[in-house]
């Protein structure tokens, strides 16, 4: 493979041959100058009047494909925009190589087309640059990985995708059997049970680049069908797992970035990162903490405020720096409109001019705003955004709001990441839904050893071994110790409603296996395709991953997921309803 990239200024004067196809056509008096773009560059070619080449040249379109021969020389008009934009190939040889129909849209960075065309044409789209770099970049990424889990012992093992129903929690796609009609393997939410039983097996240290399928709803940063990178210990404790995967980054961001990532990470406990950022991937890249101001308000004449109190509710706040006159009354009513997506019942604002407004300043006394202003350490021009409620709503609603401010006000540094553990997530979640407390993370995740007495008594204060590495404000990867004590495991199941039926149908041959000398053991999986996106610089997981679905989930070139012959139904025993 030629590579276009290199060349430049010193190469003036070699004779080269390259392939490609032909990205733009001009003739400009009576002069072709063709852009010959291939996966390494684009090179301008020149191919003059007397070039007997020169008719040939002339019939060119868009995206066919050719090979020129010719001699590298200097530019009259030079491009800086371009890494070859001091040089052309002056062409000898021009050979038409195959021709293309009419392309649906342009191949360029700053097209225009809409992602559905560019997903129906993806094998078009992939021709653009900056969408190539990015597999760059992921397959840079698999080979710092591969390069660095070597070199400490760990097997990279392939694990089933026909399996049994995994642990993850969210929904299963299924695949029939044929051979047992009316049975069916579940594809894997992630290798989670293998590795766990190939540590049973004596493995020590696994990883795999594992293909997860998930059936959820599906945001910027989340496909049905990711691939994370897995990886599983025995013998190790939480701090051992924790330093092996921040290793494990940070020479990813060596290798693949030249970005040194200062270790050991930070660490911070869940309840915190609530608390103070209203999230549990909070991004580190700016302030605007979350601040508890309910204490002002003990003795409050306003009545919203009171009533939340009454009911055991917060008053939190967070400070957006000189930022008053930035935000008109419509801003911030658009503002309101945007946390009560995330049940907040409104939003209160104070503006701190030389003269103080707001939309709660007739209703909150001198005291109040005063104390507010200390408390809050105010300078002139601050903004202050509060929220009332009930804590978790009040949390993440103004979690939402720091990051929306943050964006919309361009507070985020793109250049800079912020990486850290979020640790000692609780055991227990409460569904609403279920009107049970639900396991947080999957029911083999290790209590922390102060709380398993806890677990059948007080599940609301029962936190565990598992952790998530957040980039950016990305949760890009997370994992835990595993139970490998049987006692504690049973006590797990039952804190889960689990019956013994359950149990059996579920994992029952998982369970088992953990009774055969079960080393202490636990892992992470980060998610590749997050990853890479954070590695990239973009917001859109569809750039990072070569054939995408779409936020239905559906392939839009292959046209899929699609109808089936009655033949293949019927020699699966399947009627549709
Ligand atoms: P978890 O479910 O947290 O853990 O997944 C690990 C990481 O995978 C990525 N990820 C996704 N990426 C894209 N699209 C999705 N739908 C998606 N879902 C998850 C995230 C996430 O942090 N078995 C455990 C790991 C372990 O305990 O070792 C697991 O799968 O970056």
């Amino acid at each position: 493979m030629e590579k276009i990239k290199n060349y430049n200024i010193k190469n003036v004067g070699e004779k080269v041959t390259i392939n490609g196809w032909v990205s733009r056509l001009r003739n400009l008096g009576g002069v072709v100058f063709i852009d010959l773009r291939n996966r390494s560059g684009i090179i301008q070619i020149v191919v003059k009047p007397d070039n007997k080449y020169y008719e040939l040249a002339n019939t060119l379109k868009s995206e066919y494909v050719i090979k020129v021969e010719g001699t590298i020389v200097e530019r009259e008009s030079k491009n800086n925009k371009l890494s070859t934009g001091e040089i052309e190939v002056d062409a000898e040889v021009l050979e038409l190589i195959n021709k293309s129909k009419e392309i649906p849209f342009q191949i360029s960075d700053d097209t225009t087309a809409l992602e559905d065309t560019r997903l129906k044409y993806r094998y078009l789209d992939l021709r653009r640059e900056s969408l190539k770099n990015n597999f760059v970049v992921r397959n840079n990424i698999t080979f710092a990985t591969r390069k660095f889990l070597n070199n400490l012992d760990f097997l990279e093992v392939e694990t089933p995708v026909l399996c049994k129903s995994t642990p993850e929690g969210a929904r299963d796609y299924l695949v029939p059997s044929r051979v047992n009609k009316g049975k069916f393997y579940a594809l894997p939410q992630s290798p989670q049970i293998f590795k766990q039983l190939l540590m049973v097996s004596g493995f020590e240290r696994y990883f795999q680049i594992a293909k997860c399928f998930r059936d959820e709803d599906l945001r910027a940063d989340r496909q049905p069908e990711f691939t994370q990178i897995d990886v599983e210990m025995s013998f190790v404790d939480e701090d051992d797992v924790m330093t092996l995967g921040e290793n494990l980054v940070a020479s990813i961001f060596k290798d693949v970035k030249n970005i040194d990532i200062k270790l050991p990470l930070r660490r911070m406990k869940y309840d915190t990162a609530i608390e103070k950022y209203g999230s549990d991937k909070p991004d580190l890249r700016f302030n605007m903490e979350i601040e508890d101001i309910t204490d002002i308000f003990k003795n409050t004449t306003f009545s919203v405020f009171k009533n939340v109190i009454d009911e055991n509710g917060v008053i939190n706040a967070i400070v957006v720096k000189n930022a008053s006159d930035k935000f008109s009354r419509k801003d911030l009513d658009k503002l309101t409109d945007f946390v009560k997506t995330y049940k907040a019942s409104g939003l209160a604002y104070l503006k701190y001019q030389s003269e103080i407004s707001g939309s709660v300043f007739k209703v909150l006394s001198e005291k109040e705003i005063n104390d507010v202003k200390e408390k809050l350490n105010i300078e002139d021009n601050d903004l202050v955004l509060i929220i009332s409620g009930e804590y978790k709503v009040v949390k993440t609603s103004l979690g939402a709001l720091r990051c929306k401010i943050a964006n919309d006000l361009n507070l985020i540094d793109k250049n800079r990441y912020e990486l850290l553990w979020v640790t000692d997530f609780p055991s227990f979640e409460w569904s609403e839904e279920e009107n049970r407390f639900m396991a947080c993370h999957h029911p083999f995740t290790m209590p922390k050893d102060e709380d398993v007495d806890k677990l059948l008594t007080d599940k609301a204060h029962c936190y565990s071994k598992a952790y998530d590495i957040v980039i950016n404000g990305y949760e890009a990867g997370g994992g835990s110790i595993r139970i490998h004590d049987e006692k504690v495991q049973e006590t797990m199941f039952k804190a889960l409603e689990l019956t013994e039926e359950d149990i059996k149908e579920k994992f029952g041959f998982f369970v088992d296996a953990l009774k055969y000398g079960c080393p202490p053991h636990g892992g992470f999986a980060l998610g590749l395709d997050r990853l890479t996106m954070i590695l990239c610089g973009t917001e859109n997981i569809r750039d990072v991953i070569a054939f995408p679905k779409t936020a239905s989930a559906t392939d839009l070139m292959c046209e899929c997921p699609n109808v089936v012959d009655q033949k293949q139904l019927d020699e699966l025993g399947i009627k549709l309803k």
